[in-house]
């Protein structure tokens, strides 16, 4: 699918909170705890979002050719914090474009992240390797990985 990436704008973000639920809702609610879940709808909820934009995150949509968001990433320094792409559009190559974006972007840094089991095929074939076990932190199941681009 052709997309274009362009920083994320506050207008954006009811959008993005309402893509990243959905695909939250479909593929990563069952690695969570009732506290995870919690935790993460916390982290997720539109003033969170809007309040690290406003602080310490670079963030970024994906756009379709009709403009509408497709896809979101937030980095915090060299750390992936979120990437997400809009469930219906999911293996059709927006989240290998988000990696090309971050190759130029970070290149020469060595990029962490904190990967769902969903998504662990998807860092993988991106590169990332694991830095420890697959563990769980309040409800939050995940694998950290990193890649040096
Ligand atoms: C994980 C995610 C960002 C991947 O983005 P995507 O646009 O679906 O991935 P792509 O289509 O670019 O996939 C690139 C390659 O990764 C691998 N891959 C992606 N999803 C995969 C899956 N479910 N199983 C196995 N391999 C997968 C494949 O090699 C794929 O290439 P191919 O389709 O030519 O075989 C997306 O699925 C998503 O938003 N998931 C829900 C939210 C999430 O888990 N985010 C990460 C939190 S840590």
């Amino acid at each position: 699918m052709s997309i274009a990436i362009r920083a994320a704008v506050a207008d954006d973000v009811p959008v993005i909170a309402s893509l990243i639920a959905a695909a939250y809702g479909v593929a990563m609610v069952k690695h969570h705890s009732a506290l995870g879940r919690e935790a993460f709808l916390e982290f997720a909820a539109p003033g969170a979002i809007s309040a690290r934009l406003a602080k310490d995150s670079e963030a970024w949509v994906a756009v379709g050719p009709d403009r509408s968001i497709t896809g979101y990433a937030e980095l915090e320094a060299d750390h992936l914090r979120m990437l997400f792409v809009r469930h219906d559009l999911q293996r059709s190559g927006i989240g290998r474009e988000f990696m090309k974006f971050l190759r130029v972007l970070r290149g020469g840094h060595t990029v962490t992240l904190n990967s769902a089991p969903n998504a662990d095929a998807f860092y993988l074939a991106m590169g990332f390797l694991p830095t420890g076990p697959r563990q769980e932190a309040n409800g939050i199941v995940f694998t950290p990985m990193e890649k040096k681009f």
